[in-house]
């Protein structure tokens, strides 16, 4: 099929080859031409494992382009632009940016929102500009996504039949569980999936909290031991120093702010959130007990990124705790496999850095597997695991979160 793709970053760059390797022909458009040029000249602006060996790979049919012209005949478009938070509200500038200038050279294409938006966002479109609205929302993780991309735990369509039909049979070759529904049940799952994953993270955070009360408990068994449960389930229950990355944080957000417009209070969405809200100064705390202040204190922190496997810093809980560190005057030295961000003091080599008489303390602040090295390096200086990445039994003083700790 011949198909438009238009906004270019995690998931439309992501979609786009995705779809363009099934042997459609794709336009993937973004209105920023630096970055249409660094896509055409094979320097991906994005760090996503895979994505650029399937840019190059298919390179035939697969053409960057900020004109919009070029989308004039295809018969789907695909909708991934940003849908940021004003003041806690979801702003759809872009989206409708988007919309009237698909509009504008071509009036057939069934347009198919992959961005998140509220619910009735695309029949209040539908409705404005006349046009075939489908709601196909994405539940692609950064680090993951060509894999949740090809093999997603399910599809989910909303719209018209005739047109949400021709939309899910773009996917058919996942062989995932494909949904047809409502538009505004299709953008409501989207918004209920993530708020609901956010809140499992928030609720083992807070039995994280009450294990470091307990002598002799642990979350990670915990969270194991109730993970065996089918009902329940082994995934996102692994706690640490909270969620962040563009969509949990945002999302909760302007989920919370839908509802209240509605007249409903999301009074668990509402929790998680503040759960979450609270982890950095949590970290503070552990940290000031062990060593009486943070002022002064020599940290060499692992991890800047929201996640493994990622260079993207929105909302990162890593960042948040250095700046926290900082302003609570400890002198703070990053390591992170993939990042090096101007103004912070990033240490180049991990090794070296480890063997710094001068560290009083190690953080662990993002879950990247190769942070779990320091099992085989005999580290002495006491190492905080706020990602529950490290197996405490290898290290002289090990501090987990979750972790009953009288040291
Ligand atoms: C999330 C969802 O998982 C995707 O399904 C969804 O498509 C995407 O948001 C989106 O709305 O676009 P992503 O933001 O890439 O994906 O990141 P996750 O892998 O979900 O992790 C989010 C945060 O939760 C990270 O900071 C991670 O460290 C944290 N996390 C995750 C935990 O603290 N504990 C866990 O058990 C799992």
């Amino acid at each position: 099929m011949n198909i438009g793709v238009i906004g270019i970053g995690f998931v439309g760059a992501v979609t786009a080859a995705v779809l363009a390797d099934q042997g459609n022909s794709i336009i993937a458009l973004d209105i920023d031409s630096d970055k249409i040029a660094r896509f055409n000249s094979g320097d991906i602006p994005i760090f996503e494992p895979g994505l650029k060996e399937l840019i190059l790979k298919n390179k035939k049919n697969l053409k960057f382009t900020a004109d919009y012209k070029m989308l004039r005949g295809t018969e789907i478009i695909f909708v991934a632009v940003p849908t940021p938070n004003l003041n806690g509200k979801i702003n759809l500038d872009y989206v409708y940016r988007a919309i009237s200038s698909i509009k504008s050279i071509n009036n057939d294409a069934i347009i198919v929102i992959k961005s998140t938006v509220i619910p009735g966002t695309g029949s209040k479109i539908k409705n404005e500009f006349n046009v075939n609205i489908v709601s196909n929302p994405e539940f692609l993780r950064e680090g993951n996504a060509i894999e949740d991309t090809l093999h997603p735990d399910r599809v989910i369509v909303g719209g018209e039949e005739e047109y949400a039909e021709k939309v899910a049979n773009v996917w058919k070759f996942t062989n995932s569980p494909i949904l047809i529904t409502t538009r505004e049940n299709a953008e409501l799952i989207k918004y209920a999936s993530n708020s609901f994953l956010a809140t499992k993270i928030s609720f083992i955070n807070e039995i994280a909290n009450l294990c470091e009360k307990i002598p002799n408990a642990d979350v990670e068994t915990v969270a194991k031991g109730m993970g065996y449960d089918r009902r329940i389930g082994p995934l996102f229950l692994k706690a640490g120093i909270g969620y962040g990355g563009s969509c949990f944080p945002k999302d909760t957000e302007a989920f919370i702010k839908y509802a209240e417009e509605l007249g409903e209070e999301m009074k668990i969405i509402k929790a998680a959130k503040k759960v979450n809200e609270d982890r950095i100064g949590r970290i503070i705390d552990i940290l000031g007990k062990k060593f009486g202040k943070i002022k002064g204190l020599n940290i060499l922190q692992l991890g800047i990124s929201f996640k493994e496997n990622t260079n993207d810093l929105r909302e990162s809980q890593a960042l948040k705790l250095y700046h926290s560190l900082i302003e609570k005057g400890a002198n703070v030295m990053v390591f992170d496999p993939v990042n090096s961000v101007e103004g912070i003091n990033f240490c180049e080599n991990l090794d070296d850095c480890l063997n710094d008489n001068d560290i009083h303390a190690v953080i662990v602040a993002t879950e990247w597997p190769e942070f779990k090295k320091l099992e085989n390096m005999n580290i002495k200086i006491p190492i905080i695991d706020g990602r529950r990445i490290l197996n405490p039994e290898k290290f002289e003083r090990f501090i987990g979160i979750g972790r009953y700790c009288d040291d």
